[in-house]
């Protein structure tokens, strides 16, 4: 698979199959995220590998958007470990956690699992009940194990903007 056909096989996953994920699997996907690029190589992430039961019951408070996924993957950021952009009313704190979470769906999907992205949760609650330090937000969940049988990416996983509307060549 090239690139293209990986970004355009991914897609958000809304039935997991009950199949856990093997160990193996799960550590060339966490390699993938470490992999990924970030604002001064700074690195703030943690992920925290949820799949205890007591882990998946504390997502399921969090959010309706589990969809029977073994794992999730939470990504978090370390609030003190970030690049502060000139101006210093912006961080790249979340930046740097979506391209992690990029690499983590992609890496996912091209050794055959399935993942989806879930911001429908309240990240202050995430904290709360993730136990994360203080330092420590999460403004990401991924959703990550096999899909069920049949089920196939939502009609607008085919439907993205022309580029003309979205590229401006200046
Ligand atoms: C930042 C972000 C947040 C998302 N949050 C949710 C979510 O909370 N629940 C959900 O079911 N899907 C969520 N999705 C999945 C999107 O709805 C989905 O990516 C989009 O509709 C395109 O479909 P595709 O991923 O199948 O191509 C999210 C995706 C992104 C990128």
């Amino acid at each position: 698979m090239d690139f293209l056909e990986l970004a355009q096989a991914r897609y958000s996953c809304k039935k997991f199959d009950g199949r856990t994920v093997a160990k193996e699997q799960l550590e060339k996907v966490l390699e993938a995220g470490r992999l990924a690029p970030t604002a001064k190589n700074n690195q703030p992430q943690h992920i925290y590998v949820l799949q205890s039961e007591e882990s998946l019951a504390k997502v399921d408070q969090l959010t309706p958007c589990r969809y029977g996924a073994p794992v999730v993957l939470a990504v978090a950021h370390d609030t003190g470990n970030v690049f502060h952009y000139p101006g210093d009313k912006y961080d790249s704190g979340a930046e740097d956690a979506a391209i992690v979470a990029t690499h983590l769906v992609l890496g996912a999907k091209a050794i055959g699992l399935d993942t989806c992205w879930l911001n429908f949760f309240d990240p202050d609650k995430a904290k709360e009940l993730l136990q994360l330090p203080e330092n420590e937000e999460v403004t990401i969940l991924i959703d990550l194990g096999y899909a069920a049988e049949g089920v196939r990416p939502l009609a607008n996983h085919a439907s993205r903007k022309p580029l003309a509307e979205t590229v401006t060549y200046c």
